[in-house]
């Protein structure tokens, strides 16, 4: 039986009562930089002005590269700052997971965060906030004012980045990407949001072509950026390599012009990717800024601009809104007034914890017979596979991080070529066998490689439990063929499970895998690439001082057949291509996004019916929740959370709209994470952002009104009740 309330809904939609006290407060911040900036501009020559408009990557890559200025730190960009006018420098690095060490030109350490769609598994946006702060104070400490941070819907989990990314549901992705912004803008530097926009997949990056209609893009992708923007508040926006609707991302009047400046109003500046430019139009198509200009056919930004804007006032006009835009960033950030210096102090001891505590709160348990947590009285355990003697994985491009000493492992993808060394398998230096040893001190600890079958079986066999660490490596530049785990692992595994009734698979992947031997094994971790210190954040769960509370934040598919494009499209790459360069003037793919339009991951799933291996929000924990007592006013919906079981842990509490006027539907609503002693019991309210609920039709959101069904989900499958609730109808612009 199905409950029903009636409310109506306030005409005029309060946006910002939804997202309110930080976006506000940044969005005030904005205001005084923008002022300031176009008394800036009104100060500047010509020459100054094609000044912040460009910049290159400060990295002696080869012998024709430009010189690099003596300020400059070997980072992914640098575009020089005017002394007279007191603007710094812009020295730029990536990325979402810490400081990196591009391609080891800088051996300097820093401290790696766990992977994107770890972090986004927490469903914590205070946790990422505290990982931005982190990532960000380690910028700074290094000399950089700008982080080149990220989000992107996730479309396909195939994506050779899908690692790097937060999410395939735009408001879990939007809000968490917001606040991991806020957190890397606290420390006074510019945080950027990227790939903007529809950048989902590695193969054919620089010229796959997506076709997509404005409502699809503007609810699902779009509505992510949308969201992150509003609340991070990003000093720059990061512009994508593929082409949209027959244009280079970066010179997309559509995605720069209409839709991030005119109708989201944004303020800041927008730069390109590295080697995204294709001409000097970009400019009227709204790229404010040329990153990395050696890497495009020419610098358009720089002497060629200044002469557009001499002879041409449209040109004039809008090089003077590229530097108030950049400037504002400059400004809004306050990177004048807290200039950044070189050789800061980093407590890496403190920041690894906040590694490890984000790691913890990001692994999700997929299955458990009862053999988790194991006891610290074990006697023997054989540990399998994954290095796990060393380290733990992580996932390659330009976001790969290097802890201090650099990767316990690095395996090269290929043995020759540029990218050989860049593009390697590299473990972080956070031994899994050593933190197993320091919680189960008493055990018998045996590892094998997992290379020889027979061995590990005969291991696991002498072993009272076997964990076996399977790798699933992904890098920037290249998709996945498929979501097998690669290697024979499948094998090793049902092999080792057919020895032992205690296997406990612990997946070490950049997202989802197909897992043939599921039914054989006694446990699965998902530890996703879990960072600076995922080897005792993995032992802690295992053993059960971390009660795990991880819920997927990407759908784990039973099989490609199931993915709106089963076949991965021009997945015929034959080596690895970091650049993904058009190789002739024809190169040419079409990738077709209408397909699942604004349906993508879990709700493509709810469309088609398709039975995942796991859906999104799915994770389980030691203990036991239940949830219930759905209620709602206007928008805002109230619901207890109790915890059932005999152990302190933590709820993702999950509300979706499940129907609307008949009509099945599957949104993520809101969520919230709860933590919650054995036997207590919680209230939660979440308000619900009106874009969730509503559809994108002739350029404006329209609410249709009538009754919305709404659930508390375990998952994204599994739902409670449902309450229906009477809206009446609205329509608005952004
Ligand atoms: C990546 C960006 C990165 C940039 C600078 C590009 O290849 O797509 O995410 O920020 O390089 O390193």
């Amino acid at each position: 039986m199905t409950k029903t309330t009636r409310t109506t809904l306030a005409t005029s939609i309060a946006l910002m009562a939804i997202f309110p006290a930080q976006a506000q407060q940044a969005a005030m911040d904005m205001k005084p930089a923008a002022m300031r900036a176009a008394a800036t501009v009104r100060t500047m020559t010509a020459d100054e002005k094609v000044i912040l408009t460009h910049g290159i990557m400060p990295l002696g890559l080869s012998k024709t590269m430009p010189p690099i200025p003596a300020d400059a730190i070997p980072g992914a960009g640098y575009i020089p700052g005017i002394a007279r006018l007191g603007i710094p420098a812009l020295k730029e690095t990536d990325a979402s997971l810490g400081v990196t060490y591009v391609m080891g030109a800088r051996k300097d350490g820093a401290t790696a965060l766990p992977s994107g769609v770890a972090q986004a598994a927490s469903w914590n946006p205070d946790l990422l906030y505290r990982g931005g702060a982190m990532i960000g104070s380690e910028a700074r400490a290094k000399g950089f004012n700008v982080l080149l941070a990220g989000v992107n819907l996730m479309r396909d989990p195939r994506n050779g980045r899908t690692f790097e990314y937060l999410a395939e549901d735009p408001l879990l992705s939007g809000i968490l990407v917001g606040a991991a912004i806020r957190g890397v803008q606290s420390n006074h530097i510019i945080s950027t949001i990227k790939h903007l926009a529809l950048n989902g997949q590695e193969t054919g990056r620089k010229y796959a072509n997506v076709r997509i209609s404005e409502a699809a893009a503007r609810e699902s992708d779009l509505l992510a950026f949308q969201i992150g923007i509003e609340q991070g508040q990003p000093g720059s926006v990061m512009c994508a390599y593929n082409r949209v609707l027959g244009e280079q991302a970066c010179a997309s009047d559509w995605l720069l012009n209409r839709v991030l400046k005119q109708s989201w109003g944004y303020k800041g500046f927008v730069m390109s990717d590295w080697g995204a430019v294709p001409n000097i139009e970009a400019a009227l198509n709204g790229l404010d800024q040329q990153s990395g200009e050696q890497l495009d056919p020419a610098v358009f930004f720089g002497d060629k601009l200044k002469d557009k804007a001499a002879g041409d006032p449209r040109w004039k006009a809008r090089v003077d809104d590229m530097n108030r835009r950049v400037l504002t960033a400059i400004y809004a950030a306050g990177l004048d007034t807290y200039p950044v210096t070189p050789g800061g102090k980093i407590d890496f001891e403190a920041n690894a914890k906040i590694a490890e505590e984000v790691a913890r709160q990001g692994i999700v348990l997929l299955k458990n017979n009862g053999v988790l947590p194991l006891a610290k009285t074990a006697k023997s355990i054989a540990l399998i596979g994954g290095y796990a003697d060393g380290g733990v994985l992580s996932g390659a491009g330009s976001s790969q991080v290097h802890g201090e000493g650099g990767p316990v492992v690095s395996r090269p993808a290929s043995g020759k070529g540029v990218w050989a060394g860049f593009i390697a398998q590299q473990y972080h230096r956070s031994s899994p066998m050593e933190a197993i040893h320091a919680l189960a001190g008493s055990a018998k600890l045996t590892f094998r490689d997992g290379r020889y079958i027979s061995d590990a079986v005969e291991k696991a066999r002498q072993a009272e439990v076997a964990i076996i660490f399977a790798t699933q490596w992904a890098t920037e530049g290249l998709d996945l063929p498929d979501l097998s785990l690669p290697d024979g692992q499948d094998e090793l595994i049902a092999a080792v499970a057919a020895a032992n009734p205690n296997t406990i698979v612990v997946l070490e992947t950049g997202g989802p895998v197909k897992m043939p031997w599921l039914d054989k094994v006694a446990g699965v971790i998902e530890a996703w690439y879990p960072g600076a210190r995922g080897g005792p954040a993995m032992a802690s769960v295992l053993f059960g001082d971390t009660n795990p509370s991880g819920r997927l934040p990407i759908t784990f598919p039973a099989s490609e057949a199931q993915l709106p494009r089963p076949r991965l499209d021009g997945s015929d790459w034959v080596e690895p291509d970091f650049g993904g360069n058009p190789t002739s003037g024809s190169d040419k793919l079409d990738l077709d996004y209408d397909i699942e339009g604004s349906d993508v991951g879990y709700r493509w799933f709810a469309r088609t019916g398709a039975k995942p291996l796991f859906p999104f929000g799915y994770g389980l924990s030691y203990t036991a929740f239940e949830s219930g007592g759905l209620k709602f006013k206007g928008l805002t919906a109230s619901f207890t959370v109790r915890n059932v079981g005999q152990r302190e842990g933590a709820e993702v509490a999950q509300l979706y709209l499940i129907g609307r006027n008949g009509k099945a539907l599957r949104r993520l609503a809101g969520f919230q994470r709860v933590d919650l002693a054995a036997g207590a019991s919680q209230t939660v309210s979440v308000t619900i952002d009106p874009r969730i609920l509503a559809d994108w039709k002739d350029g404006g959101w329209t609410l249709p009104a009538g009754d919305y069904r709404f659930a508390l989900g375990k998952d994204a499958e599994r739902m409670s009740e449902p309450v229906t609730v009477r809206l009446a109808g609205n329509r608005w612009k952004d």
